[in-house]
């Protein structure tokens, strides 16, 4: 594999690229900007969600913080709750945590060095690559998903993308076809990956470099990228009572646990005296990245204000009603069961 990408005979893909990105970059409102504070957040908002989802979400965020200092001081619950609906919630407590680090380490200003920019909480390789090729011209490619499906493509490369050596691999693959703009480069993959190279049915005609793709010309776009390990996820199964009385009921805050960090969820035990109040039960299932969870919620409606006051008072949840729970983040599948309940 030669690395000089000076002399690569595979550079004028990378520069086909930068010309196509050049006349088709998608507008996106982070591409207005250099400022690494605003690019970091994109790249964190967007790395598991997709553009047109995950837009208002941002532009919330920076409306709300619109830069490291405003986010360091705010609270840790105000930050998750302009996450709520994004998922992955502790990419929001990292962001969080990193905009700490920038102003304590580094004065507030945002490190501009790659391996520095590293250093913050909850940044990987591709967004460090991200932030210091965009806003400060730095040459490290940001490589993702869309980098294995597109040069897997275009060298027919069957390297397994699940091996762990994957993105060592692929660095390198792209360091052959890497212009010296690589921040336009790095972002001419992203558009090609979500808008041509798609992972099922891509759109070869349209596509800058489908002279110079070796899948496009032997027919074989869907034989890349190879992966062959597939992460089984395992089965959970989850309680919860939603103890409830007169529009209110109880709720407490998760602490950094393996899912759901820090987000509020219902009781996950009841004493004795609630068991006849129990009004029905609903079995709902939902997926995480790698868990299947099977979340079994009971109704206890309480009609009896001495037996409500002995259990609030003896245990350390916090009382709520339909209202106030929109100002805190939920679980997905607990968020649903509150808003179905307040249909009934
Ligand atoms: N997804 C994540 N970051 C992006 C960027 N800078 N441009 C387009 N899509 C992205």
């Amino acid at each position: 594999m030669e690395k000089d990408n000076k002399t690569s005979d595979f550079l004028h893909i990378g520069n086909k690229l930068l010309s196509w990105y050049g006349k088709n970059a998608r507008d996106l409102p982070f591409r207005q900007t250099k400022d690494p504070y605003k690019i970091w957040i994109c790249e964190i908002v967007f790395q598991q969600t997709r553009i047109s989802q995950g837009l208002n979400h941002y532009n919330n965020f920076i409306k709300r913080f619109p830069d490291v200092k405003t986010l360091a001081e705010a609270e840790e619950n105000e930050v998750l709750l302009y996450w709520k609906g994004l998922g992955y919630y502790s990419r929001a407590i990292n962001i969080h945590k990193a905009s700490q680090q920038i102003m304590n380490d580094y004065h507030g200003v945002f490190p501009a060095d790659y391996e520095e920019i590293l250093k913050l909480k909850g940044v990987g390789k591709y967004t460090a690559a991200a932030i210091s090729s965009i806003c400060f011209d730095g040459k490290m490619p940001a490589v993702d998903g869309n980098f294995y499906r597109v040069l897997s493509r275009i060298f027919a490369d069957d390297f397994d993308i699940s091996n762990s050596r994957a993105f060592s691999y692929f660095s390198q693959l792209a360091g052959l076809v890497m212009p010296e703009n690589v921040g336009d480069f790095n972002q001419a993959m992203m558009d090609l990956g979500s808008e041509i190279c798609k992972p099922k049915n891509p759109l070869c005609s349209e596509c800058p470099v489908n002279d110079d793709c070796l899948a496009f010309s032997l027919d074989k776009t869907s034989d890349y990228p190879v992966k062959t390990k597939k992460v089984k996820a395992s089965d959970l199964s989850l309680k919860y009572y939603f103890v409830h009385r007169n529009g209110q009921f109880l709720i407490r805050q998760r602490k950094d646990d393996f899912i759901w960090k820090k987000l509020f969820e219902f009781p996950t035990a009841i004493s004795a005296e609630l068991e006849p109040f129990i009004k029905g039960v609903k079995t709902v299932t939902h997926k995480l990245t790698h868990k299947n969870l099977t979340i079994e919620i009971s109704s206890v409606e309480i009609d009896s204000e001495a037996v409500w006051n002995r259990f609030t008072s003896e245990n350390e949840y916090i009382i709520t009603d339909f209202e106030a729970s929109h100002e805190k983040s939920f679980p997905k599948p607990l968020e649903n069961y509150i808003q179905n309940s307040l249909k009934d």
